[in-house]
């Protein structure tokens, strides 16, 4: 059986690699899956977020069955298109449930049947959020517990250049 991991991943962080990691045990295949929007105002454009995830993923031994993609619109007729039924979503505490449940009812009416499997993080990580990340680099703060290295130098470089 084969999985879609989507989300924002701007940028990814320890939390979506734990999610990604659990998953790829779980399913034959995994596909983490960008949102392109351009609606939302990303801080990483969708091939730098992409970029990263592959320097993220490339030497680790349990990501041999983890592929990246791209989509823009609906999620569902991204895993139509991939022929996948199955949704992962990470949720780290209660809060996040609630707009996962409305999210995983409207993607199952959307498309057809598709089903959400929802998979928490190792403890010490469900305080991290991407949006968190960034203001943290935003201030120049300490990353190293919350993203890999080649992470947290992207974000360095682009707030450099946002507080310039
Ligand atoms: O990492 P995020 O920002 O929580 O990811 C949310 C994302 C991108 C998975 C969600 O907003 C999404 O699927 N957007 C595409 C439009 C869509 O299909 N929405 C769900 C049904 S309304």
């Amino acid at each position: 059986m084969r999985a879609l991991y989507p989300g924002s991943f701007d940028p990814i962080t320890y939390g979506h690699l734990d999610i990604l990691e659990r998953a790829s045990y779980m399913f034959e295949k995994v596909y983490i899956t960008v949102a392109v929007n351009r609606e939302k105002k990303f801080v990483f454009d969708v091939d730098e977020r992409l970029e990263l995830i592959a320097e993220c993923l490339k030497d680790k031994p349990w990501a041999k069955n983890v592929e990246a993609t791209q989509f823009t619109g609906l999620l569902v007729n991204h895993a139509k298109d991939l022929g996948v039924k199955t949704l992962i979503r990470g949720v780290r505490q209660l809060s996040d449930f609630e707009y996962e449940f409305r999210m995983a009812l409207m993607n199952r009416k959307l498309g057809d049947d598709i089903d959400t499997v929802f998979l928490m993080p190792r403890g010490e990580l469900t305080f991290v959020s991407a949006t968190l990340v960034r203001e943290v680099a935003y201030w120049d703060g300490e990353l190293t517990a919350f993203v890999p290295d080649n992470v947290a130098q992207a974000l360095r470089k682009k707030y450099k250049q946002i507080r310039k």
